[in-house]
């Protein structure tokens, strides 16, 4: 008989409740589990007793090893019945066929051509800025990665429809959010059938303005309109993936960089000193970013810290094993990428913000599957170059154009959709001379 998954008992849960408590998020008991538990542990609430999975091993095991036992669909949760066959929530053929279908548009060469577009969205976004004005940057990013988004993959200015369809985004971000759901599936929930429907419309109407006028198949809804057997309910499918992992995931990303550089003034300084030498005024481009070396690091801190993707959600298709323990078919598996970025082992004081880990001598070292913020294996992000790139432009931008102060000092970890600074980034903004 293999040994059973370790669980959690009361001196742990109490642990873990003070932990949570005291940080006002669910991460932290969860930390507590993992230390206390080790690597694999199952939580057992009333409906609901995912395996966790933490650390390089089982990321390497999740994301490689056992990757073909996993399925990342999973009937019946919120997620599949809101993109329905977007690429994320499917397996094997389909998933295979849709992912190779949309490769082309987030291709490294496609990306000269999207800085532009992503310059100019966040220049949109900061004339509104007024000297002096406080902004919630979580608001403000979401506007630019919006922007972006729609832009640069769907050749549409969102601009015009950002007023109208900034509540259904949201409603279909918290539809799929972890809520009640997750221990009552069953419970009613009711309030996103209107906000859907207008976003579906949206997106439908999207479609067939361009099979109307298809023009040059330059961006990912052309990719998809030219792909024979691409039928308009999975282009929608695959736009409504792309619209809300692209644009929610570079959101919290961006919130949490300015935030954790308004805690650190000197790496605000120095990232924006940086800003100056390497661009001075002009504008940001695909052979001046690599240049911006203490941003890619800040980058890479934050991403360690706030993973905006933090966990991996699978379910396993036969029993498995690890680590000497079973996991039976049917099981929720989570790997959690915030457990393994903050395990001392591999990060020395890991709750501190320090971009210098990320120097190349400081992570030439660096043990495989121990820092993973864009998932790994074949099912890595799709996304993970054209984000790269579109923070780098955005913060970039706004180091360049402006002086940002917290005002407000404190934010909590909120698992929505993504890991989001909550109540928000709030920053005193002033044009600089
Ligand atoms: C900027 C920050 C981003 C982060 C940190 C991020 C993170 C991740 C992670 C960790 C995964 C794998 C999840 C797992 O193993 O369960 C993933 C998958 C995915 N991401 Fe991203 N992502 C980002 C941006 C984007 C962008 C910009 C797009 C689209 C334009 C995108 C689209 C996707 C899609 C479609 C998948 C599923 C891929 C597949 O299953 O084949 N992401 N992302």
């Amino acid at each position: 008989m293999p040994p059973p998954i370790p669980t959690t008992d009361q001196s742990v849960s109490l642990l873990a409740l003070k932990a949570m408590l005291r940080d006002r998020t669910v991460l932290s008991a969860l930390e507590v589990f993992n230390h206390q538990l080790g690597d694999i542990f199952q939580i057992t609430l009333p409906g609901f007793k995912p395996v966790m999975l933490a650390g390089p091993e089982a990321a390497r095991f999740v994301l490689v090893t056992s990757r073909d036992d996993l399925r990342w669909r999973s009937e019946g949760d919120p997620v599949t019945a809101l993109l329905r066959h977007g690429v994320l929530v499917e397996d094997g053929d389909l998933h295979d066929w849709l992912r190779r279908s949309m490769n082309p548009a987030l291709h490294k060469s496609m990306m000269a051509k999207y800085v532009e577009t992503m310059r100019c969205a966040i220049d949109r976004v900061c004339r509104d800025w007024q000297d002096g004005d406080i902004r919630d940057m979580l608001v403000e990013m979401r506007r630019a990665a919006l922007l972006i988004l729609m832009e640069t993959l769907f050749k549409v200015d969102f601009a015009p429809e950002m007023r109208r369809l900034w509540q259904p985004i949201l409603k279909s971000i918290q539809f799929i959010s972890p809520g009640l759901w997750v221990l009552w599936p069953d419970t009613p929930r009711p309030g996103y059938t209107a906000a859907l429907r207008r976003l579906n419309q949206y997106l439908y109407q999207m479609i067939a303005a361009r099979r109307a006028a298809p023009g040059e198949p330059d961006d990912l809804l052309g990719v998809l309109i030219a792909t024979p057997g691409m039928t308009d309910d999975l282009i929608r499918d695959q736009l409504l993936t792309m619209l809300i992992a692209g644009h929610d995931t570079s959101t919290a990303l961006l919130s949490w960089s300015l935030y954790l550089l308004g805690k650190h003034p000197a790496a605000m300084q120095r990232a924006r000193a940086e800003v100056d030498t390497v661009l001075g005024s002009a504008a940001p481009s695909m052979e001046t970013l690599p240049d911006l070396l203490f941003l890619d690091r800040v980058l890479h801190e934050v991403l360690r810290l706030y993973p905006p993707i933090h966990l991996g959600s699978r379910r396993a298709a036969v029993d498995l094993e690890f680590q000497g323990y079973t996991i039976p078919a049917g099981t929720r598996v989570m790997y959690s990428i915030y457990l393994t970025h903050r395990q001392p082992a591999y990060w020395p004081d890991p709750k501190g913000f320090d971009p210098e880990r990320f120097t190349p001598e400081n992570s030439r070292s660096r043990q495989p599957y121990t820092y993973l913020p864009f998932g790994g294996g074949p099912r890595n992000c799709i996304g993970a170059l054209f984000g790269q790139v579109e923070t780098r432009v955005v913060l970039a931008r706004v180091l360049q154009q402006f002086d940002l102060v917290l005002t407000r000092d404190h934010v909590h970890a909120h698992m929505g959709a993504t890991l989001e600074p909550r109540p928000g980034v709030f920053m005193r903004v002033r044009r600089r001379q």
